[in-house]
């Protein structure tokens, strides 16, 4: 495999009481898109938020970019947070500014750039996502897809080594969904970013997927490449691809 860009060993995550990931290990290499699947509240935000550092009860060790997410001071010395980019479950955009603020902030909040250099990128980015003709529009005023693309370009902003996505096609249509694929393996050809995407369009593996991890009762059920799943006889991978 090529250089690892999320190593993870052996990781426990518990909510209270809840265990909900217990001894996960995984590895996720550079340029790859790695898709997460199992049920409905399995773990895989779990597992995404414990791969960026945002829970506070994880045991073992998960790297992301060669360093410790837990450890604060390396995370920051690093910038770990300029390297990557996250398009969350429900997009996540600041409702009350239009849609070019919203790419730009992580720029405003990450870089010293001038606002005028700022704008530029944030523009660029939107364009990128076919979202230019929208930049002056609040998030109310789009659909779903355009939010997703929004949120995209958002992500995208600091051009970051790896992308995390959950569920980027919940709520949109086959056709969308397929446009939301492309730019993602667009991005990855253009840029060599890492994607770690949450989903359970079946469709949306099959296209963009290198690998799949599935979790079931907190564990690693299957890690293999999309081929391998396909044809896997486990059963839930099977009901999964059935
Ligand atoms: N902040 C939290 N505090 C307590 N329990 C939580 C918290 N976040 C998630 N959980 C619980 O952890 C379990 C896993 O949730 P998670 O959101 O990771 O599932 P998921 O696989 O992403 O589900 P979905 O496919 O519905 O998005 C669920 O039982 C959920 O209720
Ligand atoms: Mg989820």
């Amino acid at each position: 495999m090529s250089e690892p860009v999320i190593h993870i060993s052996d990781l426990t995550c518990t909510y209270g009481r809840a265990v909900i990931l217990s001894g996960v290990s995984l590895t996720i290499g550079k340029g790859e898109i790695c898709a997460i699947i199992g049920k409905s509240g399995c773990g895989k935000t779990t597992l995404l938020k414990n791969m960026l550092g945002l829970v506070d009860y994880q045991i073992g060790s998960v790297k992301l970019l060669g360093c410790e997410v837990c450890d604060r001071e390396a995370v920051e010395k690093e910038g770990i947070f300029k390297r990557m980019g996250v398009l969350f479950q429900r997009g996540a955009l600041l409702n009350s500014l239009p849609v070019v603020e919203n790419a730009a902030l992580p720029l405003e909040m990450h870089t010293k750039k001038k606002r005028s250099e700022i704008y530029a990128i944030a523009r660029e980015k939107l364009e990128q996502v076919g979202m230019a003709h929208a930049s002056h529009k609040l998030p109310s005023e789009l659909s779903g897809g355009m939010l997703k693309r929004a949120a995209l370009a958002r992500a995208m902003a600091l051009d970051p080594e790896v992308l995390f996505c959950d569920e980027p096609s919940a709520g949109l249509d086959p056709v969308t969904t397929r446009s939301l694929d492309l730019l993602l393996l667009k991005i990855r050809k253009e840029t060599g970013v890492s994607i770690v995407v949450v989903t359970h369009d079946i469709a949306s593996i099959e296209r963009i997927a290198d690998r799949v991890v599935m979790l079931d009762k907190g564990t690693v059920a299957f890690n293999g490449s999309t081929a391998e799943a396909r044809s896997a006889a486990l059963p839930a991978l099977k009901d999964f691809f059935s």
